[in-house]
Protein backbone atom coordinates (compact mmCIF):
# COMPACT_ATOMS: atom_id res chain seq x y z
CA UNK A 1 0.00 0.00 0.00
CA UNK A 2 1.47 3.84 -0.61
CA UNK A 3 1.84 5.34 2.63
CA UNK A 4 1.57 8.82 0.73
CA UNK A 5 -0.99 8.37 -1.85
CA UNK A 6 -2.06 11.36 -4.34
CA UNK A 7 -4.87 10.20 -4.56
CA UNK A 8 -7.37 8.79 -1.95
CA UNK A 9 -5.81 8.26 0.96
CA UNK A 10 -7.43 5.34 3.40
CA UNK A 11 -6.32 2.94 6.10
CA UNK A 12 -2.58 3.05 7.05
CA UNK A 13 -2.38 6.11 4.60
CA UNK A 14 -5.29 8.42 6.39
CA UNK A 15 -4.03 10.81 9.38
CA UNK A 16 -6.21 12.39 12.13
CA UNK A 17 -9.88 13.86 11.60
CA UNK A 18 -11.17 11.88 15.36
CA UNK A 19 -13.46 14.81 15.20
CA UNK A 20 -14.66 14.65 11.67
CA UNK A 21 -15.08 11.23 11.25
CA UNK A 22 -16.95 10.95 14.65
CA UNK A 23 -19.27 13.98 13.03
CA UNK A 24 -20.12 12.40 9.86
CA UNK A 25 -20.60 8.77 11.64
CA UNK A 26 -22.82 9.94 14.31
CA UNK A 27 -24.99 12.14 11.12
CA UNK A 28 -24.93 8.68 8.54
CA UNK A 29 -26.57 6.88 11.90
CA UNK A 30 -28.78 9.40 12.36
CA UNK A 31 -29.93 10.20 8.73
CA UNK A 32 -28.49 13.98 9.12
CA UNK A 33 -27.57 14.92 5.57
CA UNK A 34 -23.99 16.41 5.23
CA UNK A 35 -22.52 18.93 3.38
CA UNK A 36 -18.40 18.72 3.36
CA UNK A 37 -16.68 21.94 1.77
CA UNK A 38 -12.61 22.22 1.54
CA UNK A 39 -10.47 23.62 -1.49
CA UNK A 40 -8.74 21.41 -3.60
CA UNK A 41 -7.35 18.41 -2.16
CA UNK A 42 -7.66 19.13 1.04
CA UNK A 43 -8.93 15.63 1.58
CA UNK A 44 -13.16 15.42 1.75
CA UNK A 45 -13.47 12.25 -0.38
CA UNK A 46 -10.49 10.90 1.82
CA UNK A 47 -12.45 11.84 4.59
CA UNK A 48 -16.15 10.27 3.67
CA UNK A 49 -14.25 7.15 2.13
CA UNK A 50 -12.69 6.53 5.30
CA UNK A 51 -15.75 6.92 7.86
CA UNK A 52 -17.64 4.78 5.11
CA UNK A 53 -14.89 1.97 6.35
CA UNK A 54 -15.02 2.72 9.82
CA UNK A 55 -18.47 2.79 10.66
CA UNK A 56 -20.25 -0.30 12.12
CA UNK A 57 -23.82 0.33 10.78
CA UNK A 58 -25.25 -3.41 9.57
CA UNK A 59 -26.89 -3.29 6.38
CA UNK A 60 -25.76 -0.03 5.45
CA UNK A 61 -25.60 0.60 1.33
CA UNK A 62 -22.89 3.18 0.20
CA UNK A 63 -23.09 4.78 -3.28
CA UNK A 64 -20.59 7.05 -4.14
CA UNK A 65 -21.72 9.04 -7.37
CA UNK A 66 -18.75 11.44 -8.88
CA UNK A 67 -20.23 14.61 -10.48
CA UNK A 68 -16.74 15.89 -11.61
CA UNK A 69 -17.81 14.77 -15.52
CA UNK A 70 -21.27 15.39 -15.82
CA UNK A 71 -23.04 18.44 -17.64
CA UNK A 72 -26.29 17.96 -18.12
CA UNK A 73 -29.59 17.08 -16.92
CA UNK A 74 -29.66 13.90 -18.72
CA UNK A 75 -26.31 12.52 -17.94
CA UNK A 76 -26.76 13.26 -14.16
CA UNK A 77 -30.22 11.37 -14.65
CA UNK A 78 -28.41 8.25 -15.99
CA UNK A 79 -25.36 8.13 -13.79
CA UNK A 80 -28.22 8.34 -10.09
CA UNK A 81 -30.20 5.78 -12.22
CA UNK A 82 -27.54 3.89 -12.62
CA UNK A 83 -26.62 4.14 -8.54
CA UNK A 84 -29.76 3.28 -7.74
CA UNK A 85 -30.03 -0.13 -9.52
CA UNK A 86 -27.09 -0.89 -8.37
CA UNK A 87 -28.00 0.12 -5.01
CA UNK A 88 -31.03 -1.93 -4.83
CA UNK A 89 -29.13 -5.07 -6.02
CA UNK A 90 -27.41 -4.92 -2.78
CA UNK A 91 -30.79 -5.01 -0.49
CA UNK A 92 -30.51 -9.53 -0.29
CA UNK A 93 -34.06 -10.06 0.57
CA UNK A 94 -34.27 -8.75 -3.00
CA UNK A 95 -31.98 -10.89 -4.37
CA UNK A 96 -33.45 -13.94 -2.63
CA UNK A 97 -36.70 -13.58 -3.46
CA UNK A 98 -36.75 -12.30 -7.06
CA UNK A 99 -40.33 -12.91 -7.72
CA UNK A 100 -42.06 -11.12 -4.74
CA UNK A 101 -39.11 -8.48 -5.00
CA UNK A 102 -40.22 -7.82 -8.64
CA UNK A 103 -43.00 -6.71 -8.02
CA UNK A 104 -42.00 -4.35 -4.79
CA UNK A 105 -39.78 -2.86 -7.44
CA UNK A 106 -42.52 -2.33 -9.90
CA UNK A 107 -44.33 -0.94 -7.08
CA UNK A 108 -41.62 1.23 -5.86
CA UNK A 109 -40.11 2.60 -8.77
CA UNK A 110 -43.04 2.30 -11.22
CA UNK A 111 -42.36 5.45 -13.81
CA UNK A 112 -38.74 3.58 -14.11
CA UNK A 113 -39.48 0.71 -15.73
CA UNK A 114 -37.65 -1.64 -13.63
CA UNK A 115 -35.39 -4.35 -15.47
CA UNK A 116 -33.49 -7.26 -13.51
CA UNK A 117 -30.65 -8.18 -15.88
CA UNK A 118 -29.13 -11.19 -14.78
CA UNK A 119 -25.27 -11.63 -14.69
CA UNK A 120 -22.39 -14.09 -14.75
CA UNK A 121 -21.82 -12.41 -11.00
CA UNK A 122 -25.42 -12.19 -9.89
CA UNK A 123 -28.01 -9.64 -11.32
CA UNK A 124 -28.34 -6.05 -12.17
CA UNK A 125 -31.28 -3.89 -11.63
CA UNK A 126 -31.65 -1.39 -14.43
CA UNK A 127 -34.27 1.51 -14.45
CA UNK A 128 -34.86 3.27 -17.70
CA UNK A 129 -36.30 6.94 -17.88
CA UNK A 130 -39.47 7.18 -19.27
CA UNK A 131 -40.32 10.50 -17.47
CA UNK A 132 -37.84 13.72 -17.58
CA UNK A 133 -34.36 14.18 -15.51
CA UNK A 134 -36.21 15.58 -12.89
CA UNK A 135 -38.89 13.12 -12.03
CA UNK A 136 -36.93 10.39 -12.81
CA UNK A 137 -34.31 11.36 -10.65
CA UNK A 138 -36.65 11.93 -7.95
CA UNK A 139 -38.71 8.37 -8.28
CA UNK A 140 -35.55 6.83 -8.17
CA UNK A 141 -34.10 8.48 -5.15
CA UNK A 142 -37.64 7.85 -3.57
CA UNK A 143 -38.19 4.43 -4.66
CA UNK A 144 -34.46 3.41 -3.16
CA UNK A 145 -35.43 4.82 0.04
CA UNK A 146 -38.73 3.55 0.31
CA UNK A 147 -37.45 -0.20 -0.44
CA UNK A 148 -34.23 0.13 1.79
CA UNK A 149 -36.48 1.04 4.64
CA UNK A 150 -38.99 -1.98 4.21
CA UNK A 151 -36.30 -3.99 4.41
CA UNK A 152 -34.05 -2.72 7.46
CA UNK A 153 -31.26 -1.35 5.47
CA UNK A 154 -29.37 2.02 5.32
CA UNK A 155 -28.13 3.95 2.23
CA UNK A 156 -25.40 6.36 2.02
CA UNK A 157 -26.04 8.78 -1.21
CA UNK A 158 -22.44 10.52 -1.01
CA UNK A 159 -22.53 12.98 -4.20
CA UNK A 160 -19.16 14.81 -4.70
CA UNK A 161 -18.11 17.14 -7.11
CA UNK A 162 -21.35 18.65 -6.27
CA UNK A 163 -21.01 22.24 -7.24
CA UNK A 164 -21.52 20.72 -10.83
CA UNK A 165 -25.15 20.64 -10.66
CA UNK A 166 -25.39 24.25 -10.48
CA UNK A 167 -23.72 24.80 -14.02
CA UNK A 168 -26.56 22.95 -15.40
CA UNK A 169 -29.47 23.98 -17.44
CA UNK A 170 -32.57 23.38 -14.82
CA UNK A 171 -30.72 23.25 -11.91
CA UNK A 172 -32.86 24.85 -9.38
CA UNK A 173 -35.15 22.33 -10.70
CA UNK A 174 -32.51 19.08 -10.02
CA UNK A 175 -32.05 20.58 -6.17
CA UNK A 176 -35.38 20.83 -5.79
CA UNK A 177 -35.85 16.77 -6.88
CA UNK A 178 -32.74 16.52 -4.70
CA UNK A 179 -34.15 18.51 -1.51
CA UNK A 180 -37.84 16.63 -2.00
CA UNK A 181 -35.80 13.32 -1.69
CA UNK A 182 -33.37 14.16 0.65
CA UNK A 183 -36.54 15.68 3.33
CA UNK A 184 -38.29 12.98 3.15
CA UNK A 185 -35.67 10.07 3.01
CA UNK A 186 -36.28 7.85 6.02
CA UNK A 187 -33.64 5.34 5.36
CA UNK A 188 -30.97 7.62 3.21
CA UNK A 189 -28.14 9.90 4.76
CA UNK A 190 -27.05 12.42 1.35
CA UNK A 191 -23.24 13.25 1.82
CA UNK A 192 -22.52 16.39 -0.36
CA UNK A 193 -19.00 17.48 -1.35
CA UNK A 194 -17.31 20.01 -3.91
CA UNK A 195 -14.42 21.95 -3.56
CA UNK A 196 -15.85 25.47 -5.50
CA UNK A 197 -17.24 26.99 -1.57
CA UNK A 198 -18.30 29.93 -3.63
CA UNK A 199 -20.69 27.64 -5.49
CA UNK A 200 -22.04 25.43 -2.91
CA UNK A 201 -22.29 28.69 -0.63
CA UNK A 202 -24.38 29.83 -3.43
CA UNK A 203 -26.68 26.39 -3.38
CA UNK A 204 -26.72 25.80 0.29
CA UNK A 205 -27.08 28.74 2.09
CA UNK A 206 -29.10 30.99 -0.13
CA UNK A 207 -32.50 31.20 1.01
CA UNK A 208 -34.16 31.26 -2.05
CA UNK A 209 -32.66 28.00 -3.22
CA UNK A 210 -34.06 24.97 -2.63
CA UNK A 211 -31.13 23.03 -0.65
CA UNK A 212 -31.40 25.82 1.92
CA UNK A 213 -30.99 24.72 5.28
CA UNK A 214 -30.38 20.99 4.44
CA UNK A 215 -27.20 19.72 5.74
CA UNK A 216 -25.15 20.07 8.72
CA UNK A 217 -21.78 21.26 7.44
CA UNK A 218 -18.49 20.11 7.88
CA UNK A 219 -15.53 22.33 6.91
CA UNK A 220 -12.23 20.70 6.54
CA UNK A 221 -9.06 22.63 7.32
CA UNK A 222 -5.24 21.36 7.19
CA UNK A 223 -4.29 18.54 9.57
CA UNK A 224 -3.16 19.44 12.82
CA UNK A 225 0.28 19.83 13.10
CA UNK A 226 1.04 17.68 16.42
CA UNK A 227 -1.12 14.53 15.18
CA UNK A 228 1.01 14.73 11.61
CA UNK A 229 4.26 15.04 13.54
CA UNK A 230 2.90 11.55 15.29
CA UNK A 231 1.86 10.19 12.22
CA UNK A 232 5.47 10.74 10.55
CA UNK A 233 7.27 9.29 13.44
CA UNK A 234 5.05 6.12 13.08
CA UNK A 235 6.00 6.38 8.86
CA UNK A 236 9.76 6.49 10.09
CA UNK A 237 10.14 3.88 11.91
CA UNK A 238 8.29 1.87 9.49
CA UNK A 239 10.82 2.44 6.58
CA UNK A 240 13.91 3.02 8.21
CA UNK A 241 13.60 1.48 11.88
CA UNK A 242 14.92 5.19 13.46
CA UNK A 243 12.84 8.30 13.96
CA UNK A 244 13.21 11.38 12.06
CA UNK A 245 14.53 14.54 13.96
CA UNK A 246 11.69 16.97 15.12
CA UNK A 247 13.51 19.53 12.91
CA UNK A 248 12.83 17.92 9.70
CA UNK A 249 9.17 17.50 10.65
CA UNK A 250 8.75 21.17 11.03
CA UNK A 251 10.88 21.93 7.93
CA UNK A 252 8.21 19.42 6.08
CA UNK A 253 5.18 21.28 8.35
CA UNK A 254 6.39 24.79 7.12
CA UNK A 255 7.17 24.10 3.28
CA UNK A 256 3.75 21.77 3.15
CA UNK A 257 1.63 24.66 5.23
CA UNK A 258 0.21 21.29 6.74
CA UNK A 259 -1.65 20.78 3.34
CA UNK A 260 -2.17 16.89 3.08
CA UNK A 261 -1.95 16.40 -0.73
CA UNK A 262 1.35 18.36 -0.33
CA UNK A 263 2.71 16.77 2.66
CA UNK A 264 2.09 13.13 0.85
CA UNK A 265 4.41 14.44 -2.26
CA UNK A 266 7.35 15.50 -0.25
CA UNK A 267 6.95 12.65 1.83
CA UNK A 268 6.74 10.14 -0.69
CA UNK A 269 9.75 11.58 -2.46
CA UNK A 270 11.76 11.67 1.21
CA UNK A 271 10.75 8.23 2.35
CA UNK A 272 12.23 6.81 -1.08
CA UNK A 273 15.62 7.52 0.39
CA UNK A 274 18.11 5.12 2.49
CA UNK A 275 17.64 7.62 5.43
CA UNK A 276 15.56 10.05 7.17
CA UNK A 277 15.80 13.07 5.39
CA UNK A 278 17.37 16.32 7.21
CA UNK A 279 15.83 19.73 7.73
CA UNK A 280 17.89 20.49 5.12
CA UNK A 281 17.52 18.01 2.75
CA UNK A 282 13.24 18.33 3.21
CA UNK A 283 13.69 22.19 2.22
CA UNK A 284 15.54 21.37 -0.86
CA UNK A 285 13.44 18.89 -2.21
CA UNK A 286 10.64 20.97 -1.67
CA UNK A 287 12.31 23.41 -3.57
CA UNK A 288 12.80 21.55 -6.32
CA UNK A 289 9.63 20.03 -6.31
CA UNK A 290 7.65 24.14 -6.56
CA UNK A 291 10.37 24.96 -9.49
CA UNK A 292 9.07 21.80 -11.41
CA UNK A 293 6.03 22.74 -10.71
CA UNK A 294 6.59 26.16 -12.50
CA UNK A 295 4.15 25.44 -15.66
CA UNK A 296 0.83 25.10 -13.47
CA UNK A 297 1.77 28.30 -11.66
CA UNK A 298 2.43 30.33 -14.68
CA UNK A 299 -0.59 29.50 -16.44
CA UNK A 300 -2.67 29.93 -13.24
CA UNK A 301 -1.43 33.63 -12.77
CA UNK A 302 -2.07 33.88 -16.74
CA UNK A 303 -5.68 33.40 -15.84
CA UNK A 304 -6.13 36.84 -13.54
CA UNK A 305 -6.50 40.29 -14.32
CA UNK A 306 -3.66 42.53 -13.86
CA UNK A 307 -5.06 43.92 -10.16
CA UNK A 308 -5.99 40.25 -9.21
CA UNK A 309 -2.71 39.09 -10.15
CA UNK A 310 -1.00 42.32 -8.29
CA UNK A 311 -2.89 41.52 -5.19
CA UNK A 312 -2.53 37.90 -5.39
CA UNK A 313 1.73 38.54 -5.25
CA UNK A 314 1.44 40.79 -2.21
CA UNK A 315 -0.40 38.19 -0.12
CA UNK A 316 1.39 35.51 -0.98
CA UNK A 317 4.97 37.61 0.03
CA UNK A 318 3.04 38.79 3.20
CA UNK A 319 -0.11 37.50 4.57
CA UNK A 320 -2.27 39.80 6.44
CA UNK A 321 -5.40 39.80 8.56
CA UNK A 322 -5.42 43.70 7.07
CA UNK A 323 -5.44 43.86 3.80
CA UNK A 324 -7.64 47.23 3.10
CA UNK A 325 -5.02 49.11 5.65
CA UNK A 326 -3.29 52.01 3.46
CA UNK A 327 0.01 50.98 4.69
CA UNK A 328 -0.43 47.37 3.02
CA UNK A 329 -1.89 48.39 -0.04
CA UNK A 330 0.79 51.36 -0.37
CA UNK A 331 3.02 48.56 -1.79
CA UNK A 332 0.40 48.24 -4.63
CA UNK A 333 -0.43 50.64 -7.80
CA UNK A 334 -4.56 49.84 -8.39
CA UNK A 335 -7.08 51.68 -7.32
CA UNK A 336 -8.21 51.49 -3.74
CA UNK A 337 -11.87 51.38 -4.40
CA UNK A 338 -11.50 47.76 -6.79
CA UNK A 339 -9.63 46.30 -3.32
CA UNK A 340 -12.74 44.27 -2.20
CA UNK A 341 -14.10 43.53 -5.36
CA UNK A 342 -10.51 41.75 -5.91
CA UNK A 343 -9.82 40.13 -2.82
CA UNK A 344 -13.54 38.70 -3.07
CA UNK A 345 -13.12 37.69 -6.48
CA UNK A 346 -9.83 35.93 -5.44
CA UNK A 347 -11.72 34.45 -2.39
CA UNK A 348 -14.22 33.13 -4.55
CA UNK A 349 -12.15 31.46 -7.20
CA UNK A 350 -10.36 29.77 -3.79
CA UNK A 351 -7.11 31.19 -4.53
CA UNK A 352 -7.13 33.21 -1.35
CA UNK A 353 -8.25 31.59 1.56
CA UNK A 354 -8.93 33.35 5.01
CA UNK A 355 -7.44 30.68 7.70
CA UNK A 356 -8.79 30.06 11.00
CA UNK A 357 -6.76 33.44 12.62
CA UNK A 358 -8.46 35.45 10.12
CA UNK A 359 -4.84 36.15 8.02
CA UNK A 360 -5.71 36.39 4.64
CA UNK A 361 -3.03 33.78 2.84
CA UNK A 362 -2.68 31.67 -0.75
CA UNK A 363 -4.81 28.70 -0.50
CA UNK A 364 -2.25 26.72 -2.69
CA UNK A 365 1.47 26.53 -0.48
CA UNK A 366 3.08 25.31 -3.93
CA UNK A 367 2.52 29.10 -5.36
CA UNK A 368 3.21 31.01 -2.15
CA UNK A 369 6.83 29.18 -2.01
CA UNK A 370 7.34 29.79 -5.55
CA UNK A 371 6.33 33.75 -5.81
CA UNK A 372 8.59 33.83 -3.10
CA UNK A 373 11.33 31.73 -4.18
CA UNK A 374 10.99 34.25 -7.55
CA UNK A 375 11.14 37.30 -4.97
CA UNK A 376 14.36 36.39 -3.63
CA UNK A 377 16.13 35.61 -6.89
CA UNK A 378 18.87 36.76 -8.68
CA UNK A 379 17.92 38.65 -11.70
CA UNK A 380 21.81 38.11 -13.31
CA UNK A 381 22.19 35.11 -15.44
CA UNK A 382 25.00 33.00 -13.85
CA UNK A 383 27.83 31.96 -16.69
CA UNK A 384 30.39 29.93 -15.81
N1 LIG B 1 -6.52 12.31 6.51
C1 LIG B 1 -5.55 12.24 5.59
N2 LIG B 1 -4.34 11.73 5.91
C2 LIG B 1 -3.33 11.70 4.99
N3 LIG B 1 -3.46 12.14 3.73
C3 LIG B 1 -4.65 12.64 3.36
C4 LIG B 1 -5.75 12.72 4.25
N4 LIG B 1 -6.79 13.27 3.60
C5 LIG B 1 -6.37 13.51 2.35
N5 LIG B 1 -5.09 13.14 2.19
C6 LIG B 1 -4.30 13.30 0.95
O1 LIG B 1 -4.60 14.59 0.43
C7 LIG B 1 -4.81 14.54 -0.98
C8 LIG B 1 -6.22 14.98 -1.34
O2 LIG B 1 -7.16 14.03 -0.83
P1 LIG B 1 -8.62 13.89 -1.43
O3 LIG B 1 -8.58 13.49 -2.86
O4 LIG B 1 -9.41 13.06 -0.48
O5 LIG B 1 -9.08 15.41 -1.30
P2 LIG B 1 -10.34 16.15 -1.96
O6 LIG B 1 -10.57 17.32 -1.07
O7 LIG B 1 -11.44 15.21 -2.20
O8 LIG B 1 -9.68 16.62 -3.33
P3 LIG B 1 -10.42 17.17 -4.67
O9 LIG B 1 -10.75 18.58 -4.36
O10 LIG B 1 -9.36 17.05 -5.73
O11 LIG B 1 -11.61 16.30 -4.90
C9 LIG B 1 -4.46 13.12 -1.38
O12 LIG B 1 -3.08 13.09 -1.71
C10 LIG B 1 -4.72 12.31 -0.13
O13 LIG B 1 -3.95 11.13 -0.12
MG1 LIG C 1 -12.48 14.71 -3.98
Amino acid sequence: MEIFPLDIATGGAFCNRTQEIARLSSNIESTTHTLITAPRRMGKTSLVIETLSRIATPKLIPVHLDLMLTSSPTSIQQYILKAVGEAISQISPIASKLNIAGQQLKKALLSLRPQIEITDDGFKIKLEATKPPVESISDALNGLDALAHKHGYRVVFYMDEFQQLAEMDENETLEGAIRHAAQHAKATAFIFTGSNRHMLSLMFDDSARPLYHLCDRIVIERIDAEAYATYLQKQAKKRWKKPISDASIAAIMTCTQQHPYYVNVLCRHLWRENTPPSEKKAITAWSQYVQYERGRIVSDLGKLTNNQRELFILIALAPTSQPYTEQYLSQTTFPRGSVRNTLNRLEALDLVIRDKAGIYRLQDPAIESYIRQKQQGSTLIHTE
